[in-house]
C-alpha cells in the first residue's frame, strides 16, 4: 500500500522538477534563471479525482493551463451504466497515476470531468436537469458534427502531453462504445490574483477574465451545485462554445475602445465605474454629463447576473488557437437558464459580440461525484 503512495508522489515531484527545466529551457532562460514559484510545484499537486463533486470544476482552484476537451457519441446499443463506471474507474487510476496507460508519465494535477448531453438525460429520466439541447443564438457558424454531443470529457493538466495520452486511454476503455465528434485543446496563461486566493488569466483580447462568478462556497451552494432531484445531487450543467474572435479589428481599436466593450480597465480588470478588481460594478455610475461610465452595450452590463436577473456561472475558460484564435467559453452553472438568458440579452446588444463567431456548442449534465463504492454515473444509468 504504501509503496503504491509513495511511487506516484516521488514520480510528481521529479515531473515537476522536469517540467521547471523545459519551461526555463523552452522560454530561452538559462534553467537557473526560472522564476521559483511560478512554475510546476503548486500545480502540480494531485486533486482528488473522487468526492461528492467531480474534480475540474472548482478544484484545482486555479484552473490548470492545459485543457483538451472531447465531445463523443454514445453508440445507440451500448450500455451507459457500464460504459460510464468504466470510464471512471480509468480517470481513478489515471489521476493516482497507478494507471500503465500513462506511459510512465506523471499525472501531476490532471482533472478529469465527465457529462452526458441531452439525449443520453432524456433517455435516463426526461423530468431531470439537463434535457433541453441548447437553442440557436446569433453569430454562429456551427458545423452540425460540432452542434452538441452525447458526452463531454473534459481533461486538464499542468503537464500539456498528459491531457492527449488520458484522452487516448479513456477513448480506448470506451472502444466502439464511442464515436469522437469534436475535440479541441486549450491554455490559460499567467494569472493575475483577484481575491481571497482566487486567480484570473488573460484572454486573447488581452482582459483578466474570470473575476465574477460563485466563488464561495454559499455562492456554490446557491447557483453551481445541482442539490436535487436526488440522481444528480452533486452535479451542474456545463456549456462549451467555441468561438473564434476578431483579434485584427480588436487589436486595432485605441486602449479607451478596447475597455468599453468589456467595462473594464484592461490593465487592472477594473469596471470601469471604479474600485478594485474584485468591486462590483456600479451600473448607475455616470459622467457629469450624463453618460454610463459602464457603457450601456458593455460586456460587463449585458452579462451582468443582477441586470440579467440569473444566478453567477463558473466560467473556466480556455484560450485557443486552432483551428483560429479564440475562446473556448466553459460555463458551470446549476440552471441552464443562467446561461440562455445571459447569451439572449447579450444578442440584443453586447458590443463584444460583433468580434466573435461561435463554431462549436453544447451543454452536458456533469456527473454528481464518485468513488470506488460508487460508480460514476450510477444515480441516473444502470
Ligand atoms: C457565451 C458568451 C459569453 C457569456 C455567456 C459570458 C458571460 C460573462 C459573465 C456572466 C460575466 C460576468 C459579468 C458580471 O457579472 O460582471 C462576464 C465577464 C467577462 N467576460 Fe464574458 N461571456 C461570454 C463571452 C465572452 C467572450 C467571447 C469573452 C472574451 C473575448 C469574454 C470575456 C469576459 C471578460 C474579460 C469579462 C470581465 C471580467 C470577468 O468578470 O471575468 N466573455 N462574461
Amino acid at each position: 500500500m504504501g509503496r503504491i503512495e509513495d511511487k506516484p508522489s516521488r514520480r510528481a515531484f521529479l515531473g515537476a522538477g522536469a517540467t521547471m527545466l523545459v519551461a526555463g529551457l523552452t522560454a530561452g532562460c538559462e534553467p537557473g534563471s526560472a522564476q521559483p514559484g511560478r512554475d510546476a510545484p503548486a500545480a502540480s499537486a494531485a486533486v482528488s479525482p473522487t468526492g461528492p463533486h467531480q474534480a475540474g470544476i472548482t478544484l484545482p482552484r486555479e484552473a490548470q493551463p492545459n485543457l483538451l476537451v472531447v465531445v463523443a457519441d454514445v453508440d445507440d446499443g451500448a450500455a451507459v451504466g457500464p460504459l460510464l463506471a468504466e470510464l471512471g474507474e480509468a480517470v481513478r487510476t489515471l489521476a493516482a497515476g497507478t494507471d500503465a496507460r500513462l506511459l510512465g508519465l506523471p499525472p501531476g494535477d490532471l482533472t478529469v470531468t465527465i457529462g452526458v448531453g441531452p439525449r443520453l438525460v432524456r433517455r435516463a429520466d426526461p423530468s431531470l436537469p439537463g434535457t433541453a439541447d441548447l437553442p440557436q443564438f446569433s453569430r454562429e457558424r456551427i458545423d452540425p458534427r460540432a452542434r452538441g454531443g452525447d458526452l463531454m470529457v473534459q481533461i486538464c493538466a499542468g503537464d500539456a502531453v498528459v491531457p492527449p495520452i488520458v484522452a487516448a486511454a479513456l477513448l480506448g476503455q470506451a472502444g466502439d462504445r464511442l464515436r469522437e465528434r469534436w475535440r479541441q485543446s486549450g491554455r490559460r496563461g499567467s494569472t493575475n490574483p483577484v481575491n481571497e486566493g482566487l486567480t484570473a488569466p488573460r484572454n486573447v483580447f488581452g482582459f483578466i477574465d474570470g473575476i465574477v462568478g460563485p466563488h464561495t462556497t454559499a455562492q456554490q451552494q446557491r447557483d453551481l451545485w445541482l442539490t436535487g432531484p436526488a440522481p444528480v445531487a452533486g452535479g451542474t450543467i456545463a456549456v462549451l462554445r467555441r468561438m473564434e474572435l476578431d483579434l485584427p479589428r480588436f487589436a486595432a481599436l485605441p486602449v479607451a475602445a478596447q475597455e468599453a466593450v468589456f467595462g473594464r480597465r484592461r490593465d487592472t480588470g477594473t469596471p470601469l465605474s471604479g474600485g478594485t478588481i474584485a468591486s462590483d460594478p456600479d451600473l448607475g455610475a455616470k459622467t457629469p454629463d450624463g453618460r454610463y461610465l459602464v457603457p450601456a452595450d458593455a460586456h460587463l452590463r449585458r452579462a451582468h447576473s443582477t441586470a440579467v436577473g440569473v444566478g453567477l456561472m463558473l466560467r473556466r475558460s480556455y484560450t485557443i488557437d486552432e483551428p483560429a484564435p479564440g475562446l473556448l467559453f466553459i460555463s458551470f452553472q446549476n440552471d441552464i437558464r443562467t446561461f440562455t438568458n445571459t447569451l439572449t440579452r447579450m444578442d440584443n446588444g453586447d458590443a463584444l459580440l460583433s468580434f466573435t463567431t461561435t463554431t462549436a456548442g453544447a451543454s452536458f449534465l456533469v456527473l454528481p461525484g464518485f468513488d470506488e463504492r460508487h460508480p460514476l454515473g450510477a444515480t441516473l444509468f444502470r
